[in-house]
């Protein structure tokens, strides 16, 4: 079981949980908005966040990831 998995989960809770290499997993009801403050659809419950700055359809994860040698301190 991975770390974020571990814990409960209600309809209303949040997380944001950090995969290892890879991009930031938000899971529950929070508002995503753009740098201009517009709000950025979402179509899934969970949404991958990029982190290594390589994605191509920001804010949202591509796989990029796994080829550009990106390595996360957490
Ligand atoms: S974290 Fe996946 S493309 Fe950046």
């Amino acid at each position: 079981m991975r770390a974020h998995d571990e814990m409960p989960r209600h309809d209303d809770e949040v997380t944001l949980a950090a995969c290892p290499d890879g991009p930031l997993l938000l899971r529950g009801p929070v508002r995503i908005v753009d740098d201009r403050g517009q709000d950025v659809p979402r179509h899934r419950a969970t949404v991958a966040l990029c982190r290594c700055g390589g994605t191509a359809i920001p804010p949202w994860c591509d796989g990029t990831h796994k080829v550009n040698g990106y390595r996360s301190e957490t």
